[in-house]
């Protein structure tokens, strides 16, 4: 998920120490709609191992990078049930959110607002998503873990846990608005490719 409003922000919350720190962490390449694998419905995360930890330090380098706040595991190109928020760009000591095999199990209300995606870049569009949601899941230490969101936190939530179905921001768009995205989405990978 992406916040266009922060785009000017240059990510100004990494510190000279984080900085040392991430020196050792690897920016992935960001996969873009219409990739397959952001299609596929990923798998669960059965250990929670080094190279889980990796995997995690990695995605939050990667989104920080451009400024994101969110990225689910497969949006990098691994199929597992991973995905991390970090709302800190845009709300004042918010936490970094880890959640592992992920379930929503309770929404409430109804509310539709802009979002984009770094899978869909440069494509903002209207979606309605649950006001609040109630989401369980596995933090990085192994531990179950359940919050209760409201606000851009539970549209986030909503965003990253559908990347992990396998689906994108734009299946959740009206046949006809989709349709007219595809189209233009087309064009645009066209003229960027003839250039
Ligand atoms: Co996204």
């Amino acid at each position: 998920m992406r916040v266009i409003t922060v785009k000017k922000i240059q990510c100004s919350r990494t510190s000279q120490e984080e900085m040392v720190y991430t020196m050792s962490m690897a920016v992935l390449e960001i996969r873009k709609y219409p990739e397959k694998i952001l299609k596929q419905k990923t798998a669960p995360v059965l250990t929670i191992d080094g190279k889980t930890q990796m995997l995690i330090d990695d995605m939050v380098e990667t989104m920080r990078s451009v400024c994101g706040v969110g990225l689910a595991a497969n949006q990098v190109g691994i199929s597992q049930k991973l995905c991390i928020i970090d709302l800190s760009l845009r709300e004042n000591k918010a936490p970094l959110i880890v959640l592992i095999n992920p379930v929503i199990v309770e929404r409430e209300g109804i509310v539709e607002a802009d979002e984009g995606c770094l899978s869909v870049p440069g494509y903002l569009t209207s979606i309605k998503r649950a006001e609040k949601v109630y989401v369980r899941g596995v933090n990085r230490e192994g531990k179950d873990v359940g919050i209760e969101a409201e606000g851009l936190l539970a549209r986030a939530i909503q965003h990253e846990l559908d990347h992990l179905d396998g689906l994108l921001f734009i299946d959740r768009m009206s046949p006809i608005k989709r349709e007219f995205f595809k189209r233009r989405y087309k064009k645009q990978l066209k003229e960027v490719k003839g250039k």
